[in-house]
C-alpha cells in the first residue's frame, strides 16, 4: 500500500450547460493517514449519478455544492484498510459518500457495512443502494401502486427506471417505459418484462401513449421532465399519482426551460404530484435492501450495469451518462 498513491478527481471549474472533461482535474496525492476514531478505506467501486451535475453548480440545493479544487462527491463501495475506530475492522466492506478518489478517510458517520452475501458488492451503490432504494420507496410509497394500474416510467433503462418498471410488474401493474435508443427499448421489454417501451427520440410520445395506454395513466414515475412529461400529464387518470424523482432533461440547460403550465391537469384529475428524496427513507433502507435482495435471488428483479474501468475515466463516463450513452447503472471500477 505504501507505494500506492491516492488518485482524486477534483472539480476544476463550474460548467455552463453540459460539463466537459476540462471541468475536472485528475490529481495524485499521498494516501491520507487516519486519526484516532477514523478509518482509511480503499475504494473499489464508484457510482456515477445525475445529482452530481447539480453539485457542480454554485446554487442552492438540498445538499452543498462541491467547492472548486475539491474532490467530486460520490457514493462508493470500499474496503477498510486501516482502522483506528472501535466500530470498524480492517477488511470490512463499507458503502458511503467517499467521493471520486481511490482512498478516503472517515470518522464512520454515514458509513454503512455491506452484507457481501446478498449480491455482487457493487450492487451496494446500485440496485441494493441509493438508486435501487430510490426506485423502491419512490414507487411503492409515493406512487402507491395498485394491481392493474397503468404505470409510465421515464429513463426506463437507467439505474432507477429499470428497477421501478420491474417492481411495477411484481406489483401486477401494466408498465410502459420511455428511453432514448432502440437497444434500450428492446432491452426493457425483452429482458426486463415491461409491457411496452417508447423511444422518445424517434417516435411521437403523445401518439404512442394514446396507442399503448388507451385506458389512461394511473402512475407516472418521472426521471426526466420536459416534453415526455408533458405528454404523460395530458393522459393521467382521475386519482393519478406522479412521483417527481428527477428532471434530467433540465440539468444541463443554460437557460431554464419553460415552467410547467399544465398543472391544471392535476385539478381536473384530482391527481397527486410529489417530489421526493431517497434520503428521507434512510431509516427504512434495510427493508428495501432485504426485499430487493430477495427478489434478485428469486429471479424476479434483474439489474443492468454499465461498468467503466479506472477512476481517471470517471469524467468522460459521467458526461456520457448525462448524454444517455450509459446503458444501465453507471459504475466506475476503481480497484479489485
Ligand atoms: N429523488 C431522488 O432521491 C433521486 C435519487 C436518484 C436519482 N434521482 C433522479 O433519477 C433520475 C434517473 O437517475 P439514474 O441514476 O437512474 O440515471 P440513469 O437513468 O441511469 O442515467 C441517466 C439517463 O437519463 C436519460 N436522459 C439524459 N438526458 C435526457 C433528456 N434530455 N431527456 C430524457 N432522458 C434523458 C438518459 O437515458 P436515455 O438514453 O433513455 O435518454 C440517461 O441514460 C435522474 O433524474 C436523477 O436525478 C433522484
Amino acid at each position: 500500500m505504501s507505494t500506492e498513491i491516492n488518485m482524486r478527481v477534483l472539480l476544476k471549474s463550474r460548467p455552463n450547460g453540459f460539463p466537459t472533461e476540462d471541468d475536472f482535474d485528475v490529481v495524485e496525492s499521498p494516501i491520507p493517514r487516519p486519526q484516532q476514531g477514523e478509518i482509511l478505506m480503499k475504494s473499489l467501486w464508484l457510482s456515477l449519478d445525475p445529482y452530481m451535475r447539480g453539485r457542480m453548480n454554485d446554487a442552492k440545493s438540498y445538499a452543498p455544492s462541491v467547492n472548486v479544487g475539491e474532490p467530486m462527491v460520490g457514493g462508493a463501495v470500499a474496503r477498510v484498510v486501516e482502522s483506528r475506530s472501535p466500530l470498524f475492522n480492517v477488511g470490512d466492506l463499507v458503502e458511503g459518500r467517499f467521493g471520486w478518489q481511490s482512498y478516503a478517510i472517515s470518522n464512520g458517520i454515514g458509513v454503512r457495512k455491506v452484507d457481501e452475501s446478498l449480491a455482487p458488492i457493487q450492487t451496494a451503490v446500485g440496485v441494493l443502494g441509493m438508486p435501487g432504494l430510490t426506485a423502491y420507496f419512490g414507487f411503492l410509497d409515493v406512487c402507491d401502486p395498485k394491481p392493474g394500474d397503468t404505470v409510465v416510467v421515464s429513463a426506463a433503462s437507467g439505474a432507477v427506471g429499470q428497477i421501478v418498471g420491474q417492481i411495477a410488474k411484481i406489483m401486477g401493474c401494466k408498465v410502459v417505459g420511455t428511453a432514448g435508443s432502440e437497444s434500450k427499448v428492446k432491452f426493457i421489454v425483452d429482458e426486463l418484462g415491461f409491457d411496452y417501451a417508447i423511444n422518445y427520440k424517434t417516435t411521437d410520445v403523445a401518439q404512442s401513449l394514446d396507442e399503448l395506454c388507451p385506458e389512461g395513466i394511473d402512475v407516472y414515475f418521472d426521471n426526466v421532465g420536459g416534453f415526455v412529461t408533458d405528454a404523460v400529464m395530458e393522459r393521467i387518470n382521475t386519482g393519478a399519482r406522479i412521483a417527481i424523482c428527477g428532471q434530467i432533461s433540465q440539468y444541463n440547460l443554460e437557460t431554464p426551460d419553460m415552467a410547467p403550465r399544465n398543472l391544471g391537469l392535476l385539478t381536473r384529475s384530482q391527481a397527486k404530484m410529489e417530489g421526493f428524496l431517497v434520503f428521507a427513507y434512510e431509516n427504512r433502507y434495510d427493508e428495501g435492501i432485504t426485499r430487493m435482495a430477495t427478489w434478485i435471488k428469486e429471479g424476479k428483479l434483474k439489474y443492468k450495469e454499465d461498468v467503466v474501468e479506472g477512476l481517471k475515466n470517471a469524467p468522460k463516463a459521467f458526461i456520457g451518462m448525462l448524454n444517455g450513452e450509459n446503458f444501465g447503472k453507471t459504475l466506475i471500477k476503481i480497484s479489485e
